[in-house]
């Protein structure tokens, strides 16, 4: 099976499902969803608020509540072993220790009532027999990677007493704290203003960089996947729409979701012109429309995409697709042209 024979391949999420149900309604979160993360790399998963990101991610910490929550399909194997099947204690030792995942809003993740230095040592110690002098030098460590001024003295500071930005990198030390092979970040910057937001994403660069994890990183904003991502999945109302390098996503996208979304952004060569936004919203999971979930917000819709679920598409190393009107319109006349979007320094 892909995902146990090759050996980089960290985290192989397959054909999940994830749904919620409320008395007869069932909201479909996730319809069969794959993607992988490989050793050392950075995949991010993008798409529009309500596509199912969250889901996915606390998916794979055991973590969706059932009930209302029902996986009804689909593995997680992660270095693989399918997390799915895994007791509530496995669990335990799995998160933090093996995958730490990092939160959008640090001030509802920390604790008020706990010492930046307690909640350090209380992330090292649920996994590690470390105590005394060695726990406070490895919290001073942990907060020196991350950046924090005068590490020994914030130790006993209370999260309230920290701005935004450094609660966020208290966080990321908690997450680092068991040396994880895999860190899940989920929207990390989205609270933090845009200066902030560029020191995060460094500092999420160089620790990568130095400790050889890999990242799975979560964000509405393609700037940021610009900024970070080896490889990215597109997300929408619960399916992947297309996934590939960061560098065929942004310079040759296949779908006219990522279009839209790549559209949507402000580009610095038309500056003053008016931002083209998709129209119309993700559709409630409980309600998605027949056919392809995004027709009814694609320019380039024909009947069969209201009736068939579009299957995913080759477009050529490891770019995949699953859009066959825009495939078969341009890649029959070669004419899949090179995105006229913003320029980026990162790709
Ligand atoms: N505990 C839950 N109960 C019911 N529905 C949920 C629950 N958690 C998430 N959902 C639904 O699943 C869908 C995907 O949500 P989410 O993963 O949070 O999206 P994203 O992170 O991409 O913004 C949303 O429609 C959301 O309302
Ligand atoms: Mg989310």
């Amino acid at each position: 099976m892909q995902g146990v024979l090759d050996k980089s391949i960290l985290l192989s999420v397959q054909e999940l499902t994830v749904n919620f149900r409320a008395e007869a309604i069932v909201a479909r979160a996730l319809e069969g969803v794959s993607y992988e993360v490989r050793q050392g790399e950075t995949v991010c998963l993008v798409g529009e608020s309500g596509c199912g990101k969250t889901v996915s991610a606390l998916a794979i910490l055991g973590l969706i509540p059932q009930p209302p929550g029902e996986i009804p399909g689909g593995r997680i194997l992660f270095m693989g072993q399918n997390i799915l099947e895994l007791s509530e204690e496995e669990l335990q030792n799995l998160r933090g220790n093996h995958i730490a995942m990092v939160f959008q809003e640090p001030m509802t993740s920390l604790n008020p009532v706990f010492t930046v230095g307690e909640q350090i040592g209380e992330a090292i110690t649920a996994h590690q027999k470390v105590e005394g002098d060695e726990l406070r030098e490895r919290c001073i460590r942990l907060l020196k990677d991350v950046g924090i001024p005068s590490p020994a003295e914030r130790l006993k500071d209370y999260p309230h007493q920290l701005s935004g930005g450094q609660r966020q990198r208290v966080m990321i030390a908690m997450a680092l704290a068991c040396s994880p092979q895999l860190v899940i970040a989920d929207e990390p910057t989205t609270a933090l203003d845009v200066t902030i937001q560029k020191q995060i994403l460094d500092l999420f660069k160089t620790l990568k960089s130095k400790k050889g994890m890999s990242l799975l990183y979560i964000t509405h904003d393609l700037n940021v996947v610009a900024n970070i991502a080896d490889r990215v999945y597109v997300m929408y109302a619960g399916i992947i729409t297309e996934q590939g390098k960061k560098r065929d996503i942004f310079q040759n996208p296949c779908h006219p979701y990522t279009r839209g979304l790549i559209a949507s952004l402000p580009a610095r060569s038309k500056r003053g012109e008016a931002l083209h936004s998709i129209p119309g919203t993700v559709p409630d999971p409980a309600y998605k429309p027949r056919g392809c979930p995004f027709h009814p917000r694609c320019t380039y819709a024909v009947k069969k995409c209201s009736e068939e679920f579009p299957e995913m598409l080759d477009c050529g190393d490891g770019h995949l697709s699953r859009c066959p009107v825009v495939l078969s319109s341009e890649r029959k006349t070669n004419t899949i042209r090179t995105h006229e979007g913003p320029h980026y320094s990162d790709l």
